[in-house]
Formats: C-alpha cells, sequence, structure tokens
C-alpha cells in the first residue's frame, strides 16, 4: 500500500477506534468541514518519483506546469530548475506556501516560478501545459471534470501513486521504486464531453 494511503488509513481507523472508544475530544469532533479543509494530508514526493514524473511528460521550457497540492514546491521547482519551465504551486497550507517560496529563491528559480495560498478547486489551471498531482483517489475523481474543462488539447497530466478512476484510464503508467505513476492527455473528445 502506498505510504499516503497507509497514513490515511491509520488515521481514518485511529480516529474511528478513538471515536468508538471516547477517546477523541468534543472539540475535535466538532470541528466545523469548511470549504477550504485540506482534502490530503502531506507528504512530500521522494525526488528520483518527481523527476520521472516530469521525464513521463516532457516537460521542457515552453511548458506552463501547475502543481495542485504543491507541499514545499519541490515538483514546480524541478520544473523550472532541470527543464526550464515555467509553474505555478498552489497549497491550501500557508506554511507549506512560505517554505515553497523559500526553496525557489534558494534553488535560483524565484523568477521562474510562483506559488499561492489557495484551494485547488478554486484554482483556475487553463494556463497550465502540464498538470501534477499527488493527491487521494477521491480528489483526483472530483478534479477530473475541472481537468476536461479547463486544459488545452495536448495538455499533459500526471499523478503519483493515484489513477482517475474507471472513466478515465491512463496512457501510460511507469514505476519507480515500488510507486505508480500514471500519465494522461487531454483530447478533442474530453472537451466535447465537458461541453456536453
Ligand atoms: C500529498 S501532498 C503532495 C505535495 C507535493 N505535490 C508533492 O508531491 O511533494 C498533498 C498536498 O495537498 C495539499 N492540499 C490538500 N487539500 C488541498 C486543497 N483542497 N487545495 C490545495 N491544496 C491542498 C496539502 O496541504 C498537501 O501539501
Amino acid at each position: 500500500m502506498d505510504l499516503l494511503s497507509r497514513r490515511r488509513t491509520l488515521l481514518t481507523i485511529g480516529a474511528a477506534g478513538a471515536a468508538g472508544a471516547g477517546l477523541l475530544p468534543l472539540r475535535l469532533l466538532a470541528q466545523p468541514v469548511t470549504a477550504s479543509a485540506r482534502d490530503v494530508p502531506y507528504v512530500p514526493t521522494p525526488q528520483d518519483v518527481v523527476e520521472r514524473m516530469l521525464q513521463m511528460a516532457k516537460v521542457g521550457k515552453n511548458d506552463v506546469l501547475f502543481d495542485l497540492g504543491c507541499g514545499d514546491g519541490r515538483i514546480v521547482i524541478t520544473a523550472a530548475k532541470q527543464h526550464g519551465a515555467r509553474g505555478t504551486g498552489i497549497d491550501l497550507d500557508p506554511e507549506r506556501i512560505g517554505e515553497a517560496r523559500r526553496n525557489a529563491q534558494q534553488a535560483g528559480v524565484g523568477s521562474r516560478v510562483n506559488f499561492k495560498v489557495a484551494d485547488l478547486f478554486d484554482t483556475d489551471v487553463s494556463a497550465a501545459s502540464v498538470v501534477t498531482l499527488y493527491l487521494l483517489p477521491n480528489v483526483n475523481t472530483r478534479l477530473r471534470p475541472r481537468l476536461w474543462q479547463q486544459l488545452k488539447v495536448g495538455s499533459r497530466i500526471v499523478s503519483h501513486a493515484f489513477d482517475m478512476g474507471p472513466e478515465w484510464p491512463p496512457e501510460k503508467t511507469d514505476q519507480v521504486d515500488g510507486r505508480t505513476i500514471y500519465y494522461w492527455t487531454i483530447k478533442e473528445a474530453h472537451k466535447r464531453a465537458s461541453k456536453a
């Protein structure tokens, strides 16, 4: 099982068990679920997986890459530093965005990248030629209609660890250190389906 899925399963099991046993503090159970609640915990992609994701998408200097849920910015920063791309990273966590901005300055790519505190479900991705994801299966599935609607034909999507469900099988997959990378491109048929 992938690290992220394992962590989420353990958290869910732990929370359910604690709640059942009356151990979970009531104030936590009573927390409202807001529109900007994080959909995915922070777990960074290992650097060798980042590099393979960028190779798989053939990222180059004419690309604009968006990482939705960018964490410390490593995918966007590597795309700029190693492949000459421009990029935007979106994350709901201001601490992660601060870290990503500092990492970009240190890597000398501050002028080619941009990091924003925002909800990925409120983000317009139409400027992207490449979108990278390390989210969760249900988040990918919810994102799919937005990707079909907003991205241009020929845009590439690469996801670490999770696919898009049976409605959108990947065109390619690859394995690095026991982790799966999934790859899709936007076709005319997706644009037509998104307008229907
Ligand atoms: C598994 S981490 C991936 C980090 C980075 N993309 C990487 O691969 O190293 C997922 C990130 O998504 C962010 N996140 C979760 N829900 C989000 C949302 N609705 N909008 C924006 N960011 C979100 C989390 O704060 C976390 O940093």
